[in-house]
C-alpha cells in the first residue's frame, strides 16, 4: 500500500512537506510533490509526529471495575486486594476481549506500541498466557511487549519464583519486579538479585515497578541502579512509578540521580495513577506523589510516559490516550515553560523509543518504518492542549486508524455558526 500525506508539519521543520510511504517505510520528504499515492491525506498544514508508545499499561485488568466490587479507599493496596479476587477467577478469552479492545482504543489515539504488564502470580499464568497470544493476533495495529509481572512479589512465595520462570520459558519479553511490595528491605534487595538472574538467563531486560509508594524509606531505584551496573545492563532496565523519589531529600535525590545517569535506566511514570493513589496518607499539604520529571530530564536520565490503568480496581477513569498522560504529567511536574512544554512530546515518542531500543528505526525520516500519526492540531502546544482528534493513524506504512474531526457549533447572530478551536 502506497500513502502519500500533503502538507504535512514536522517537529523542528520550518517548512511544510510531503512524506511518501511505500512498503511499510517512509520513501520521501520533500517539499514539492508530483506523486500519486493508493491513499492521499491532505493534512493542511497539521503536524504529523511519530507514533505514541504507552510503556506501562496493565492489560490483564483493564475494565474489570466493579468486580467484584469498587475501590472505597482509592489506595494501591485496596486495589491490589480487589485485584486478587479478580483474578482467581480470571478467563482468558474474557480477558484477551478487553484487552483487545484497549489496545484498540490506544491505537485511535495514536498510539502503536504498548508494553504492558501481565500478572504471573496466579497458578495458571492465564494473563501471561492470554497476551502472549493477543501480540500475535494484534500485530497489525499494537507491537506489543509482554513483561511478567509479579504482582505479589517474588521472595513472599517460592511458587512465585517459580512462575517468573516459567513465564520467561513461554515467551515473556521482559523481567518484572516490585521490590517495595516485598515483605521486607531484605527481600526486596533478593528480589532485584534474583530478576537479574532470570534475565541474564534467558537474555531479557528488566521492566520493574519500583518505589511505588510515599514512604522515603523506599529506596530500590538506588538497587536496582547499582545491580545495572555490576550486571552490565545499561540502558536495558526500565523503573515505573518511583514515587517515593518525591519525598526523598534533595541531597539523596542528586546522589540517586547520578547513579540513574551511570546505568542508563528509563523512569517510567504514570502520572494520571500516581497523582490519583498516592498522597492518600497524607492530610495537608497533600504530596503530589510522582517522579521527578523536570529534575531527571534536567540530569539527562531518560523519561517515558505510561497510561498503567483503563478502568480497573487501581482506577476509575483513563482512556487509553498517551496525550492524557503527558496533559497530565506536564501539569504535575510544572514542565509549562514554553520549550519544556514543545519539547514534552518527548516523553511519548523519542525517550520511548530509546527504551524500547527502536530509535534506530523510529521517526519520521526517509528509510525508517512508517508509524506515524496525523492530529487535528498546527503546532505542539496546541497538541497538548487541546488533545485533538488523532486524524490518521498509520502503522508500518498501513492507515490502521481514523478520527473525524471535532464538528461544533455556537449560537451567533441568531444561527449555529461552526466554532473553531483552531488559535492564530
Ligand atoms: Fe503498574
Amino acid at each position: 500500500m502506497e500513502i502519500l500525506i500533503k502538507n504535512a508539519r514536522l517537529r523542528n521543520v520550518n517548512r511544510l512537506v510531503n512524506i511518501q510511504i511505500s512498503e511499510g517505510k517512509i520513501t520521501s520528504i520533500s517539499g514539492n510533490c508530483k506523486e500519486k499515492a493508493e491513499i492521499e491525506i491532505d493534512a493542511g498544514g497539521r503536524l504529523v509526529l511519530p507514533s505514541f508508545s504507552d510503556m506501562h499499561l496493565h492489560l490483564d485488568s483493564v475494565m474489570t471495575i466493579g468486580i467484584p466490587r469498587y475501590n472505597d479507599s482509592g489506595t494501591l493496596q485496596e486495589g491490589i486486594t480487589i485485584w486478587g479476587e479478580y483474578k482467581k477467577k480470571i478467563n482468558k478469552e474474557e480477558m484477551k476481549n478487553r484487552a483487545r479492545l484497549a489496545c484498540e482504543w490506544n491505537a485511535s489515539h495514536g498510539t502503536t506500541r504498548i508494553r504492558t504488564h501481565a500478572d504471573i502470580t496466579e497458578s495458571t499464568l492465564s494473563a501471561l498466557k492470554g497476551l502472549l497470544e493477543l501480540k500475535q493476533e494484534i500485530k497489525s495495529l499494537i507491537d506489543l511487549e509482554v513483561t511478567a509481572f509479579p504482582q505479589d512479589g517474588i521472595m513472599t512465595d517460592k511458587q512465585n519464583q517459580e512462575l517468573l520462570e516459567k513465564a520467561l520459558e513461554l515467551g515473556a519479553d521482559n523481567v518484572g519486579i516490585i521490590p517495595h511490595q516485598e515483605f521486607t528491605r531484605e527481600d526486596g534487595i533478593k528480589s532485584i538479585e534474583f530478576a537479574f538472574e532470570l534475565a541474564k538467563k534467558y537474555s531479557k531486560n528488566i521492566d520493574g515497578h519500583v518505589d511505588e509508594t510515599d514512604d522515603e524509606n523506599s529506596k530500590f531505584l538506588e538497587v536496582l541502579a547499582a545491580n545495572t551496573i555490576r550486571n552490565h545492563y545499561e540502558g536495558r532496565v526500565t523503573a515505573g512509578h518511583c514515587t517515593a523519589m518525591h519525598s526523598y531529600n534533595n541531597a539523596y535525590a542528586a546522589k540517586l540521580f547520578s547513579l540513574l545517569k551511570q546505568a542508563n535506566i528509563t523512569v517510567v511514570p504514570n502520572p494520571p495513577i500516581n497523582i490519583h493513589l498516592q498522597g492518600r496518607f497524607d492530610t495537608y499539604p497533600k504530596r503530589r506523589g510522582m517522579a521527578r520529571v523536570k529534575e531527571l530530564i534536567q540530569c539527562g536520565i531518560n523519561v517515558a510516559l505510561g497510561n498503567d490503568c483503563i478502568m480497573d480496581p487501581w482506577y476509575p477513569l483513563g482512556r487509553g490516550d498517551m496525550l492524557h498522560s503527558l496533559y497530565l504529567c506536564v501539569h504535575i511536574a510544572q514542565l509549562t515553560g514554553y520549550y519544556e512544554l514543545i519539547n514534552s512530546l518527548d516523553l511519548i515518542t523519542i525517550n520511548s523509543a530509546k527504551a524500547l531500543g527502536i530509535i534506530g528505526n523510529y521517526g519520521i525520516e526517509v528509510g525508517k518504518k512508517a508509524d506515524l500519526v496525523v492530529v487535528d492540531a498546527f503546532n505542539e502546544l496546541e497538541t497538548i492542549r487541546d488533545q485533538p482528534a488523532r486524524l490518521f493513524v498509520i502503522k508500518a506504512g498501513r492507515l490502521v486508524a481514523s478520527t473525524e474531526k471535532r464538528n461544533s457549533h455556537v449560537l451567533r447572530s441568531g444561527k449555529l455558526d461552526p466554532l473553531s478551536f483552531h488559535v492564530g
